[in-house]
């Protein structure tokens, strides 16, 4: 076990500790929102709502988490999904390695635990996908155990209720703020304690415009105290995620239907149907069309990258249109579309690729970048 001195950390006497948690679920209790997921125990919902959660705001969430269960009631029909479905039923959410990850896990329980869900902790930690705080979630809220479910909301909390000097944003001191709860959760109220915490961080104690003054726990906090909350928590910048040039080629054949291809897997997306698209820079390195020191391209020899891959000779349209940009994690692409006809509507046989007229494109998963191509490109023409 972490010893929490050694980290600079005094843990308060029992009675502080009683007295923290009455605090907090007095007040999650007269203030606690109504979310469809706190009205069931069922641990498959819990599972769905934590993991959409995880990089998605509450009031997107709720309506995907509905049609989900909608979908997929249960961890039986999660498991037998087929791609299409699954990718649908995520679409827009972002992360899509979440839900499958969800359905590796599916066919987990189904396999190793004989469909009923793991009710332990280390074996809800063992599913695909399931790391610490999610397990702790699910633990806790569906099963009653004292497990923390420690995220960057309960970090923050615990950095100003402690004044922790270490970086939340570093993995490596996630075990510090674990070692806090571990003291502190309430083991009557395990759930309870852990989402009173998910609630102040992301309104009351949120990582801006935070007021201190409402929190029903300030007495106990460290940081408001001693006037330090601007100090807490810790957090190094992050890396900017690295600009991608993109081009996307929205080719139509004579009967008017358009070029679709869906990625191939490992590759960012895989699974979505999206426009060809290439990248600029590396379509420019195929074909030796960076000069030395001149980052600079003719802005139609790019096209000939496309015809090169895809063995179509498009008429090409004049002008490149649109720039939109989309940001993940780790890149920022930013997408010129352009528009190109075909007569001969013969494709190559490796790769996904297929002619879809535009009333169909609903059939096809599109992940956002995709969809934020066709309104820029209906907006345009
Ligand atoms: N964020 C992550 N899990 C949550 C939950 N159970 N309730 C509210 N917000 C959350």
């Amino acid at each position: 076990m972490l010893d929490l001195k050694d980290y600079g950390i005094d843990m308060w006497p029992k009675e502080k500790i009683e007295a923290f948690r009455k605090a907090l679920l007095d007040w999650y209790d007269a203030n606690k929102r109504d979310l469809p997921w706190r009205r069931t125990a069922d641990p498959y919902a819990v599972w769905v709502s934590e993991i959409m959660l995880q990089q998605t705001q509450v009031v997107t969430v709720i309506p995907y988490y509905e049609r989900f269960l909608d979908w997929f009631p249960t961890v039986e029909a999660l498991a037998e999904a087929t791609e299409e479905r699954l990718l649908k039923a995520w679409e827009g959410l972002g992360y899509y390695s979440r839900v499958r990850n969800m359905q590796a896990a599916a066919q987990q329980i189904m396999t190793t635990f004989a469909g009923d869900f793991p009710q332990t902790y280390e074996e809800i930690l063992s599913l695909k996908g399931i790391g610490p705080y999610t397990a702790g979630a699910i633990a806790s809220m569906a099963f009653g155990l004292p497990e923390p479910a420690v995220d960057g909301n309960v970090m923050r909390v615990m950095a100003r209720l402690f004044e922790v000097d270490y970086d939340i944003g570093d993995p490596k001191n996630r075990k510090i703020f674990q070692a806090i709860m571990e003291e502190l959760i309430d083991p009557e109220r395990p759930g309870d304690f852990n989402q009173a915490l998910m609630d102040l961080g992301t309104d009351i104690e949120a990582p801006k415009n935070p007021r201190p003054e409402e929190s029903p726990v300030r007495a106990f906090s460290a940081a408001y105290l001693h006037g330090t909350m601007d100090k807490y928590p810790i957090k190094e910048a992050k890396k900017k995620p690295r600009p991608v040039e993109i081009q996307a080629f929205v080719i139509r054949n004579q009967e008017g239907q358009y070029l679709l291809e869906k990625n191939q897997e490992g590759r960012l997306l895989s699974g979505f149907w999206s426009f060809p698209i290439m990248e600029t820079q590396l379509v420019a390195q195929q074909l030796d069309l960076f000069e030395e020191g001149n980052q600079v391209l003719e802005p139609l020899s790019q096209l000939r990258g496309f015809e090169e891959k895809y063995q179509l000779e498009p008429v090409w349209k004049e002008q490149a249109f649109s720039l939109i940009t989309h940001v993940f994690s780790h890149q920022k692409w930013r997408i010129q579309l352009v528009e190109g006809w075909v007569k001969d509507p013969q494709l190559p046989d490796e790769g996904q690729l297929v002619w879809a007229d535009l009333e169909d494109f609903e059939t096809y998963p599109f992940a956002t970048p995709q969809k934020k191509m066709v309104d820029a490109y209906l907006r345009n023409s």
